[in-house]
């Protein structure tokens, strides 16, 4: 069910800026303590289940702690932006002890990515934040790729519902 896996190390500029914007103390330990996406992990899938199921079997790793959820598709973000954020603990051996790292794994589909990924440019693009006119416009595009999603999901429920009947 996964079409796509994107990694991504904060560089130790953007960890700077963000322990001083939230008014953090800046040094490794408090980075580690403060920061849960140091290490980021975004999957791209298919359809909107498989997002749900791609968490559970996350979470049911041995090796994996599931420390935070938040769940976008469920309750949008206000401008629209729709993902399902997990907040995890793995485990890496180093060679004097294992250390667990918290890793912040982004799901979402391939329609939501394509919203997200136009709306971050859009946001960059005006220094001053998107202006009103465009937030209504891009929420509701959000809108209706959500629909768009819970369409192809039908889709292939209907479709593997007929094809058993074969
Ligand atoms: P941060 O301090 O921004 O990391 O916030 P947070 O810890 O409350 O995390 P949140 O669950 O809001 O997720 C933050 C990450 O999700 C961002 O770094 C983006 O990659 C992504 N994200 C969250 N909101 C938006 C959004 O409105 N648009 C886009 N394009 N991405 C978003
Ligand atoms: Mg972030």
């Amino acid at each position: 069910p996964i079409r796509q896996i994107k990694t991504r190390i904060k560089t130790p500029k953007s960890i700077f800026q963000k322990l001083t914007r939230n008014g953090c103390e800046v040094s490794l330990e408090s980075a580690k303590k403060e920061l849960n996406d140091i290490a980021g992990v975004r999957v791209i899938c298919s359809y909107i289940d498989d997002i749900y199921a791609l968490a559970d079997l996350l979470a049911k790793q041995d090796d994996i702690e599931l420390l935070r959820t938040r769940d976008y598709i469920k309750s949008p973000k206000p401008n629209g932006y729709r993902s399902l954020h997990l907040v995890v603990t793995v485990p890496v051996f180093l060679s004097k002890c294992t250390e667990n790292v918290k890793v912040e794994i982004q799901i979402r589909t391939i329609a939501m990515d394509f919203w997200a990924s136009l709306e971050h440019e859009l946001a960059y693009k005006y220094t001053g934040g998107i202006p009103q006119s465009a937030t209504k416009e891009l929420r509701e595009c959000a809108e209706t790729i959500a629909q768009t999603d819970a369409r192809m999901q039908n889709l292939r429920k209907a479709v593997a519902a007929s094809s058993e009947k074969e």
